[in-house]
């Protein structure tokens, strides 16, 4: 797909057929998130792909309240690596980072999965103390956000956005 036409295509998608996906379409996902830029090239994150359909029914109603999850094929479970960060730049700044490292490495996800006529959804609001019991995730990550992904049950409409003239200044003269 065109670059422009990818940005358009993407939406967060909440409903799926429960269709499997593919290996390579898990592969496709997981080599996007790691091409993102990120700081130091440390690329502090990790991904948990959960395809077993028993452990993805535990996600709902306590890692994350709403039950669509549970129709998802995947669910990709984001987490910070912030170790190295902290230790170069100290906690504050290591923070920032491994949080836009991470959002970074989600976006391209979610694009590599519309690419695919896949769809899936960012999702931050989670109990992430639950999703590190049900996952067992080491104390070094911090799970960051939750991507369920499959097959598209729904063609939600574009949800607008606000006018760049809005949300940007630009300095200086543009030709
Ligand atoms: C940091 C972040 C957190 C989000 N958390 C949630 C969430 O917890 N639940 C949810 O349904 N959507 C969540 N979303 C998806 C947004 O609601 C969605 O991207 C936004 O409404 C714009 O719609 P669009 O993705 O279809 O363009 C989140 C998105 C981001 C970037």
């Amino acid at each position: 797909m065109e670059f422009k036409d990818l940005l358009y295509a993407r939406k967060s998608i909440r409903n799926f057929t429960g269709e499997p996906i593919t290996k390579a379409q898990v592969d496709a996902i997981l080599e996007a998130a790691t091409r993102a830029p990120n700081a130091c090239n440390f690329q502090s994150w990790f991904f948990y792909v959960v395809a077993d359909k028993a452990m993805i029914e535990k996600f709902s109603p306590d890692v994350y309240s709403l039950d669509w999850i549970k129709k998802a094929s995947v669910i990709i479970v984001v987490c910070a690596d912030p170790g190295r960060l902290e230790e170069r730049f100290g906690q504050r700044v290591g923070n920032n980072f491994v949080t836009q490292d991470t959002a970074a490495a989600t976006t391209n996800m979610l694009l590599a999965a519309a690419d695919m006529g896949l769809g899936g959804c960012w999702i931050g609001h989670f109990n992430d103390d639950k999703c590190r019991s049900l996952l067992n995730i080491p104390s070094r990550l911090r799970p960051v956000a939750l991507v369920p992904i499959g097959h598209p049950a729904e063609q939600p409409p574009q949800r607008p956005r606000n006018p760049v003239e809005k949300v940007s200044l630009v300095i200086g003269d543009l030709r």
